[in-house]
């Protein structure tokens, strides 16, 4: 489950962003963004209204509280 890759474009994967959000104590997906590079090339990880066609099964929206 924690290998799945959100970010496909810059190969992160769940569980670097979970360990991202609780190390830096993220709580905003832009500070999320910034700090670990997910949603930086075709953004369809960031949330599902960027991704019209679900082409992710995680999104990093899903992921900020
Ligand atoms: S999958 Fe994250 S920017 Fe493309």
């Amino acid at each position: 489950m924690e290998e799945i890759e959100v970010c496909v474009c810059k190969r992160i994967t769940l569980s670097e962003l979970l360990q991202a959000l609780e190390e830096e104590n993220i709580d905003d997906i832009q500070t999320l963004i910034e700090k670990t590079g997910a949603g930086t090339v075709c953004k369809m990880c960031i949330s599902p209204e960027e991704d019209p066609y679900g082409e992710r099964d995680i999104h990093l929206s899903e992921l900020v509280k």
